[in-house]
């Protein structure tokens, strides 16, 4: 294939650090093979409304250690299903044809499209509707299939691990229990790696439900050795084993229609119940996904976006860059999209963890 003259990229689905990375990365290594690169405003919906800003050197400086993005973002649409009103009423309607012209019109011959398992289901079904598509993946949750990194997660981890290590401090002088949430929806990855580096006596993910009476006899064997003080990370989506996950908000119409959240609070209050001892609940939530990506998270982003930009120059499309043993390669998206990675009951570091006494609440 000839290669292309114009490309447009989106970030699409929930912010996370290394966005920006990508994006500069993407454009240098374009600029430098003179194709032009347009940025699609708010995800999907700026596709759909043409919504597109000019991406050249001088809007990429300095932007490799900026957190958020600067196209913006949008995870309530979904192009399959989007609201129009007609004749005074909200009907929803499939625009992958508006899509199609769009692109047609503004002559972009490539979407590369950055986003999490949402944003790669869509970008399949417009790869299957004769889009052509590179894909990024992100997520703070480290959830998607055939890649052993989403940037993001290391951002997130730091700033959980941190947030643990501050716990430590305020719950060894008051003698109290802290169960600090983190996010990660159906996948424990956050919840797993942040209580490890910051030191969790029990790590609770959805992967692993748990039984009141084992956390509780934790928290005896703690107390029995001296130490008066404990700290629990919970995963957003962990839940009592035969029990439901803690849902914050139900919002109807929305990809993400049920907000988790608010399992520490339930928690934290079930433990003071239980042990006798004073209890506090920390949700952390979107501050993981704020602000500067750690060196790793800028590193791994500016991998996959020229990596993604090889990927068009070489007109290898329908692709998801991703990580195999910390080699960029490329997936097909259809082995991905709609798929998450979850936490194998039976990963090393929960074997790990387990031997250096964690409990994970199941015994
Ligand atoms: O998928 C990333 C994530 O941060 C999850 O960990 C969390 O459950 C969700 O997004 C929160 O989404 P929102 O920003 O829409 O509240």
């Amino acid at each position: 294939m000839k290669k292309p003259k114009k490309i447009g990229i989106l970030t699409a689905g929930g912010d996370c650090p290394g966005l920006n990375p990508v994006i500069r990365a993407l454009v240098l290594t374009l600029l430098a093979e003179d194709v032009e690169i347009v940025g699609i405003k708010n995800g999907f919906k700026g596709l759909i409304n043409c919504d597109f800003m000019p991406l050249d050197e001088k809007a990429v400086e300095r932007i490799l250690a900026l957190g958020g993005t600067i196209l913006g973002s949008d995870n309530r649409t979904n192009p399959f299903e989007y609201t129009i009103i007609e004749d005074g009423k909200k009907i929803k309607t499939d625009m992958t044809q508006v899509i199609i012209e769009n692109l047609k019109r503004h002559e972009i011959e490539v979407l590369v499209c950055t986003g999490g398992d949402g944003t790669l289901t869509v970008a399949g079904k417009l790869s299957e509707a004769g889009v052509k598509i590179v894909a990024v993946p992100k997520t703070i949750d480290n959830d998607i299939p055939g890649t052993e990194r989403t940037f993001g997660f290391d951002t997130a981890v730091a700033i959980a691990t941190e947030a643990l290590e501050r716990l430590h401090t305020t719950a060894w002088s008051h003698h109290r229990i802290m169960v600090c949430e983190v996010m990660g929806r159906t996948a424990g990855w956050i919840a797993l790696h942040a209580g490890i580096a910051g030191g969790a006596d029990t790590i609770l993910l959805p992967e692993i439900p748990y039984k009141l009476e084992a956390i509780v006899a934790q928290i005896e064997r703690s107390r029995a050795k001296g130490q008066l003080y404990t700290i629990i990370c919970v995963s957003e989506g962990a839940h009592q084993l035969g029990g439901e996950v803690s849902v914050a908000r139900t919002v109807e119409g929305s990809a993400e229609a049920k907000r988790l959240g608010g399992i520490a609070n339930i928690l934290a209050a079930q433990l003071e119940e239980l042990t006798g001892e004073e209890a506090r609940a920390c949700i952390l939530g979107h501050t993981q996904r704020g602000g500067e990506p750690t060196p790793f998270d800028r590193i791994l982003s500016t991998r996959y976006g020229a990596e993604a930009g090889r990927c068009v120059l070489d007109g290898d499309f329908d692709q998801m860059v991703a990580l195999k043993q910390n080699k960029v390669v490329r997936l097909p998206i259809s082995f991905v999209a709609g798929k998450t990675r979850t936490v194998p009951v039976d990963d090393e570091l929960v074997f790990d963890a387990r031997s250096i006494g964690v409990c994970f609440g199941d015994c």
